[in-house]
């Protein structure tokens, strides 16, 4: 695998749609799976550093990340242009109860070590209904598009150490609210007459990427919802997680190239994205049974997004757990509220939200429904 760097892996998934499990998760309505072709092409960056052969380059080279002298160390020789044929595994989710709302359409997009579970998990032991944004975003009447992102569940798999990175994720991410945006993949709602970008962490992070700058088509999104954001990224999270290759730790990564990092284990999991005592372990331990590995290339260029957003007028919510080391270095208050509003100028409000004693992953720990409650008011005030 040393040089699969000049192999890039891409394992086709199944065609049509039954890739995504269409089960009804929840019953406040009901999901069609998805398998959809994109064609994105973005400028990224040329990943230079020697890949990795095992965990003690890992070591080093998150070492070289998170020292003193990080600002000199740029893993990355100059500008990449990067396009791919991929498909995506998704599903749209409809409410039972149809009152008009459902023509507001939420797209969701997950972070890393995560895949579309993150916003609609089986609801079974340990997992209760409360851990379900899609289950209670369909109880308020709204419809959801979720995805697994590029790289992660039922989605192609790519090279880690290039082809998944930020400008890819986000050309996907503005093909696929182009295409719903058209009223395809929408089923039975047709073309929607709102389309709100919902994201979590990394998700946020391309959500935003799709409006921002002066070149973003500013017609396509309608409001943006983030959750697990902030401007000012540091670097203990890498420490933290203590990563490793992804390919030896599980079967089925065995054919991920070494450019895929998976955090060592559950307590270094909890450590970015949890905090006691608003959390259960069993909940904690099921979210590390179902990881996702990481693209290296994603995790090193989403920090350096530019997510000035001028041109963006619609309504902004930022919603951070008060304690959250992972985006905030344990504490989000008036870390992202001086920062907000300038970078969204021209939105029609931007409201930020410190949800109460939680962490990074606010939909599995205690009184998510708090959180999911606050983000689906704001959406019924400025995007139903
Ligand atoms: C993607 O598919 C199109 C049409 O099938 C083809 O022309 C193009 O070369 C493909 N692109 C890549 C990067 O494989
Ligand atoms: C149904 O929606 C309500 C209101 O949003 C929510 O409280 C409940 O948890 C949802 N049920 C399921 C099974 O998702
Ligand atoms: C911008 O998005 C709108 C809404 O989907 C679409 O009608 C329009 O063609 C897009 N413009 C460009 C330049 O892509
Ligand atoms: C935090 O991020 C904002 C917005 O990008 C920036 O203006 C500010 O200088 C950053 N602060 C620090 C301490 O890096
Ligand atoms: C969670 O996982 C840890 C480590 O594997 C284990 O010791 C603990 O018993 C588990 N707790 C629960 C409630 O499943
Ligand atoms: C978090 O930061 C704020 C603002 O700097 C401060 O007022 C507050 O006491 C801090 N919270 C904790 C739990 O330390
Ligand atoms: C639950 O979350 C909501 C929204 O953030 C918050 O207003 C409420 O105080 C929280 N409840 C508790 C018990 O923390």
């Amino acid at each position: 695998m040393v040089n699969s760097l000049l192999a890039p892996l891409v394992v086709a998934s199944i065609s049509g749609a039954l890739a995504y499990p269409s089960v009804a998760r929840s019953r406040n309505g009901t999901c069609e799976g998805y398998t959809i072709a994109v064609s994105p092409s973005s400028t990224g960056l040329h990943y230079s550093y020697p890949p990795f052969k095992d965990n003690f380059d890992v070591v080093e080279f998150v070492t070289r990340l998170s020292s003193r002298d990080s600002a000199s160390f740029y893993p990355f020789s100059g500008p990449l242009s990067l396009s791919g044929n991929y498909t995506i595994a998704a599903e749209i989710c409809s409410p039972a109860v149809k009152t008009g709302k459902e023509k507001t359409l939420l797209l969701t997009s997950h972070g890393l070590g995560y895949h579309g579970d993150y916003w609609n998990p089986p609801v079974e032991p340990p997992i209760e209904q409360q851990y379900n944004f899609v289950g209670y975003a369909l109880g308020q009447g709204y419809s959801v598009f979720n995805y697994d992102r590029l790289g992660t569940g039922r989605s192609s798999r790519v090279d880690g150490y290039n082809e998944g990175q930020t400008s890819q994720q986000i050309a996907i991410l503005t093909e696929l609210a182009q295409l719903l945006r058209n009223g395809q993949y929408t089923g039975s709602i047709g073309a929607p007459s709102k389309l709100v970008l919902v994201g979590h962490s990394f998700g946020s992070f391309i959500s935003n990427g799709v409006v921002a700058g002066s070149t973003a088509n500013n017609s396509l999104i309608d409001g943006l919802l983030l959750t697990g954001f902030s401007y000012n990224l540091t670097s203990p999270d890498y420490e933290a997680f203590a990563l490793k290759i992804a390919s030896t730790e599980r079967r089925e990564w065995a054919d991920l190239d070494n450019g895929y990092i998976t955090w060592n284990d559950v307590y270094s999991n909890v450590a970015v994205f949890f905090r006691a005592p608003a959390y259960s372990h069993a909940v904690a331990n099921w979210t590390e049974c179902q990881k996702q590995a990481i693209a290296l290339s994603e995790f090193l260029t989403f920090p350096m997004l530019d997510l000035y957003s001028p041109g963006f007028t619609g309504p902004v919510q930022i919603l951070n757990g008060e304690l959250d080391f992972g985006i905030c270095d344990g504490n989000c208050t008036d870390w992202v509220e001086p920062y907000a509003a300038k970078m969204f100028p021209n939105a029609k409000v931007v409201e930020v939200l410190e949800h109460p004693s939680v962490g990074h992953a606010i939909n599995f720990q205690y009184n998510s429904t708090g959180a999911y409650s606050a983000m689906m008011r704001f959406v019924d005030k400025h995007l139903a």
